[in-house]
Parts: C-alpha cells; structure tokens; sequence
C-alpha cells in the first residue's frame, strides 16, 4: 500500500479488519470459480444489513477471489486506504450503476499507487485508461456514460 495520502483529513472510517475477514468468508460461500456476481453481492449485503461496498472492499483486503467479470470497461477502483476519502460511496455508487446496465465491471483493489489523490479510480477501457483521483460518484458516471456506445 501507498505511503502518501491527501493533505486533506480523512473524511471516513476503515472498516475494521476483523469485520473484512467475516466478510471475507461469507463472500466465498457465495462465490463460483473464485468469482462474485455484483448481483449475488448486492443481495447478500441486504440480506447482512451492510452497504454493498463493504463487501467489495472485502474482496481485495481479505479473499483471493474477483468479481465476475462483465462486458465494457474495467472500472479499478482502489479500496485500501482510500476507505478514509470516500471510497466505499463511489463503490456503493457503482453497484447501483452496475445493477441497473451491467455495462461495466467493477475492480476494486488494494491500492492504485495515487494515495496521495484519493479515492483513486482507474477506467480501463478500449480506447485507454482514464484516471479520475480523487474520483466522485458524479465524475465516475461522467466517464462511464461517455464510454457507453
Ligand atoms: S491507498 Fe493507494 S491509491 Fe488508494
């Protein structure tokens, strides 16, 4: 993980590590070939209580496993300590995205090696990358939208 963070003050909380781990094992019960469907994710957050983004953050901090992949660009999106920037918000904005066109796939990771730009964002598309840090729910659906064909 990256050293450097925003001159900024962190504006969220990290989820605590004990809780990545349970969540970490609920997500490989529902997991096939080590991947998780948005929708099986989104559902099991509900079922939990907890805001999806909780779980996608799970997947880079505490299993091996991916999220299935889908058609379009690959949307990285760092959830390590860019936590403490908003980065659960744009996740959680993603998954609502994602439920609705399917159109993207979503990649949450442990760092972007932008630390000091958080949350950090990179569009990974056939046209090129586009890196949005810090990224917000509005610049993210600017992005995808302009990616849609
Ligand atoms: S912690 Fe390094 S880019 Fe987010």
């Amino acid at each position: 993980m990256g050293n450097k963070t925003p001159t900024r003050s962190p504006t969220h909380e990290d989820i605590e590590l004990r809780r990545l781990a349970s969540m970490g094992l609920e997500l490989e019960e529902i997991a096939v070939d080590e991947t998780v469907a948005i929708p099986a994710l989104a559902e099991l957050a509900e079922d939990r209580g907890r805001p999806p983004s909780h779980y996608l953050a799970a997947i880079p901090l505490a299993t091996e496993l991916a999220v299935a992949p889908s058609t379009g660009p690959v949307v990285r999106v760092c959830a390590g300590t860019c936590q403490r920037y908003g980065a659960l918000d744009l996740l959680d904005h993603l998954v609502e995205r994602h439920l609705r066109t399917q159109s993207f796939t979503i990649t949450p990771v442990e760092c972007l090696d932008r630390c000091d730009q958080a949350p950090a964002v990179v569009v990974e598309a056939a046209a090129g990358n586009l890196v949005l840090a810090p990224a917000t729910p509005a610049t993210l659906d600017e992005a995808l939208d302009s990616l849609a064909t």
